[in-house]
């Protein structure tokens, strides 16, 4: 039995991956640990999607070093996006001495017999697989949370953003069976969960790959059906495949969270078209009327990526307009990284770093606001909200996820995690929003 320790570098189908490798782990016998010292394996699951994402990866490796000199059994390994890149796994083999095992997002099952092999022959294993094709079914998670859990619905990618690393990364796209879907929510549902996100790069070309005709919605509404099951939220949706029809859902299915997030990237349709995005700024407009006029209540969240090679102060003021057009909710704003190998990383005009940052701050500027006078209209409606946990500033504090996304804030008691309860609005933040609890008795 030893004691593992995995961190998580990248999205949450990386924090997922994070759940089966774990799982499999346990399976071995081995139990975790959050104490680097103390731990037998160290797991990286790395991500490549910005730079600064690998310098954190670089960063701690770096202080391993010593650990490991210290501790010469320590099993280091390195998995996730970045490993299934040739020659960034390359160079850290050939820069980190102390790497005693590399396997990739798609050869996770493959672990106990790649642990096995070295501790067998004490040799540094390195095994990638590239076809998301290989990719096991039968391979559970431990996840996190026993309330809310991740599922994946769909591997890989086919888009080729042109900024993107992920679609070289992750492989090409790959839906999985409905069935085994269902089955995977319906044991979930069964032992406790509330709330699933299904996971993929992009859900609404799901059913794409397999052999019959079943779509996004299709699995939408077989999983609406799931007893037990309150909850269904999914990640991430592309705007240019955003169907009529899974609108409609919003309307129909009364699992699905009111929430959209849907990555916009840029206002402007030049750099839009040179992202390879496939929908216009017009196109992004009109899919987000036709939402909102089928509940305006469902927030509405998205990426924006600052200093896209190209991007003038035009393009960027159209990316300001649209963004106050549109109201967001929140959004998760980027400057962009250069990822080798993306047709991006050789466009000409690349913005100066100076210009992305004031670009970034301005940015900010306009999406704060707006989402701190979405949350003022809030004030005094009762949201549902699932409670995750005891806030780390105040033990007597609860937090959860209102259905709309909403991070949620309030006095409660540590048996209510896990829970769906009232909450009274009475304060906002940018962020956050605060209540009280409603007696349900009374
Ligand atoms: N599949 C999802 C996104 C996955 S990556 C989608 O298409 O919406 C998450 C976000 O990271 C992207 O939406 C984008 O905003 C950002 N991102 C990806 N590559 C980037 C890069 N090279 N530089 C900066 N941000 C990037
Ligand atoms: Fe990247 Fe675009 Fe695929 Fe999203 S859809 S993972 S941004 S290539
Ligand atoms: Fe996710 Fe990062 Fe890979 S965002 S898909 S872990 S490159």
């Amino acid at each position: 039995m030893k004691k593992y320790l995995i961190s998580t570098f990248g999205c949450q189908m990386n924090e997922h991956d994070s759940e089966k490798i774990a799982w499999i782990l346990e399976g071995m016998g081995h139990v975790s640990t959050d104490n680097r010292e103390e731990a037998d394996i160290i797991i990286f699951n790395t991500c490549a999607v910005r730079k600064s994402a690998e310098d954190r990866v670089f960063g701690q490796l770096g202080e391993l070093k010593d650990l490991k000199r210290r501790k010469p059994e320590l099993i280091l390994g390195l998995c996730g996006c970045m490993m299934q890149r040739e020659d960034i796994r390359t160079y850290f083999l050939s820069k980190h001495r102390h790497i005693d095992l590399v396997f990739g997002t798609n050869n996770i099952h493959k672990l106990p017999q790649l642990l096995q092999r070295h501790m067998e022959t004490g040799e540094v294993i390195v095994d990638i697989i590239e076809d998301t094709r290989e990719i096991e079914e039968n391979i559970h998670a431990n996840r996190k949370y026993s309330y809310k859990s991740f599922v994946n619905i769909m591997y890989g990618c086919n888009n080729f953003c042109t900024y993107c690393i992920v679609p070289y990364t992750r492989g090409r796209e790959k839906s999985r069976e409905p069935q085994d879907i269902i089955n995977e929510i319906t044991e979930l549902t069964d032992n406790g969960t509330k709330e699933v996100t299904l996971l993929g790069q992009n859900v609404n070309s799901y059913g794409k790959t397999l052999e019959f005709e079943y779509n996004f919605t299709d699995l939408l509404r077989d999983i609406n059906k799931i007893d037990g099951l309150e909850r269904i939220r999914f990640m991430t949706s592309h705007p240019k495949d955003l169907s009529e029809d899974l609108i409609k859902a919003y309307g129909e299915l009364d699992k699905l969270c009111p929430h959209l997030h849907l990555p916009v990237q840029s206002g402007s349709n030049k750099v839009l078209k040179s992202m390879n995005r496939k929908y216009t700024r017009e196109d992004y407009l009109s899919q987000i009327r036709k939402v909102r006029a089928i509940n305006p209540n469902i927030a509405i969240t998205t990426d924006i990526i600052v200093g896209f090679p190209g991007e003038s102060d035009e393009d960027f003021i159209d990316t300001l307009e649209l963004v106050k057009e549109v109201g967001y909710d929140s959004a998760f704003t980027f400057l962009y990284s250069i990822r080798e190998g993306t047709i991006a990383a050789k466009m000409e005009e690349q913005v100066p770093e100076e210009t992305k940052h004031k670009r970034f701050q301005q940015l900010l500027d306009t999406l704060h606001p707006i989402g701190l006078e979405l949350n003022e209209r809030l004030i005094g409606t009762t949201q549902d909200v699932l409670v995750e946990e005891i806030s780390k500033n105040d033990s007597t504090v609860l937090s959860g996820r209102a259905s709309n996304s909403k991070l949620v804030h309030f006095k409660g008691s540590e048996d209510l995690i896990g829970k769906i309860v009232k909450v009274r609005i009475n304060n906002v933040k940018t962020f956050t929003l605060e209540g009280n609890l409603i007696n349900m008795e009374a």
